[in-house]
């Protein structure tokens, strides 16, 4: 790591440090900003290239309020349907819980839960802070900001809410799971039907689900709080699931965006006459 840096200005390294002016110091003094020579930038702008493009997606079809339902399938982005405004859906898809006084999209009723969920969640965090904040933009690479403060003080201490996001997201994810199984009714909503819409959403509630459940507050629920594990097979074996997608954290964070605006890319398109959903039987 110490390639290419002068010896002399790490101190402690040969001789006295407060000989050579330099004094008690808790970590080294190296001249340059960091000692990384390989592209440490990479993931980070990667990182924010891919939430700033669903970040602009999303907006655009959270505000859009049209194209969201092509019988028999419903955007994720618009389900549940609260909203009085709705299309008209088949029973058990629109809620119809804010009257008429509700004149925007009804998506932005609904985002709240999972895009809250997914801001405060424990990897989003990281990967935002390092692609834009820059906080730290990676390892062993300082920031550019005078002082740290962590999550200590408001507005970031909010990021606590986590755990509490995540029960709503289990309630989305129920209801996005009695969606993908509406899928599988043709569009006079007779049952025992198949298209290529029925796979997209089927895909996506089993990401969503992939991603829920590998959540660090869910691991805590199933498994924290108890002395030990003998005493709770049951949750002993859960937490042992829940541990094993716990680790694919990251990368069910990537796959379930990815599939969540595909999910909704596929339902704007066929609701509004740029593809028909080819049927399987
Ligand atoms: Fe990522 Fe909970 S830590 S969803």
């Amino acid at each position: 790591m110490a390639t290419g840096t002068d010896p002399s200005a790490v101190a402690g390294s040969t001789g006295d440090p407060a000989a050579r002016g330099v004094h008690h110091a808790s970590r080294a003094a190296i001249r340059e900003r960091h000692l990384r020579r390989d592209r440490w930038w990479l993931a980070p702008a990667a990182t924010a290239a891919g939430l700033f493009a669903f970040v602009v997606y999303s907006t655009w079809r959270a505000f859009a309020n049209g194209d969201y339902y092509a019988a028999p399938y419903v955007s994720p982005f618009y389900s549940p349907c609260l909203a009085h405004n709705c299309v008209p859906m088949p029973a058990g898809a629109d809620w119809d819980l804010f009257g008429p006084w509700w004149g925007l999209s009804p998506a932005l009723l609904v985002l709240i839960f999972p895009l809250g969920f997914r801001l405060t969640c424990y990897y989003y965090r990281k990967a935002y802070y390092r692609g834009f904040w820059a906080s730290p933009p990676a390892c062993a690479v300082p920031e550019p900001h005078a002082k740290y403060t962590g999550e200590t003080r408001f507005p970031l201490i909010l990021q606590n809410v986590h755990r509490y996001f995540f029960y709503f997201a289990v309630l989305v994810a129920g209801v996005l799971t009695y969606d993908a199984v509406l899928g599988f009714r043709n569009a006079d909503g007779e049952w025992g039907h198949m298209g290529l819409g029925t796979l997209v959403l089927l895909a996506n509630i089993i990401l969503i689900w992939a991603y829920t459940l590998s959540c660090h507050s869910c691991r805590h629920i199933v498994g924290g709080r108890i002395r030990n594990f003998s005493r709770h097979p049951v949750r002993y074996r859960m937490w042992g699931w829940v541990s094993a997608l716990n680790a694919r954290h990251m990368l069910l964070a990537w796959a379930s965006l990815v599939s969540v605006a595909v999910a909704d890319l596929y339902v704007y398109l066929v609701a509004s006459g740029a593809f028909d959903d080819p049927r399987f039987f």
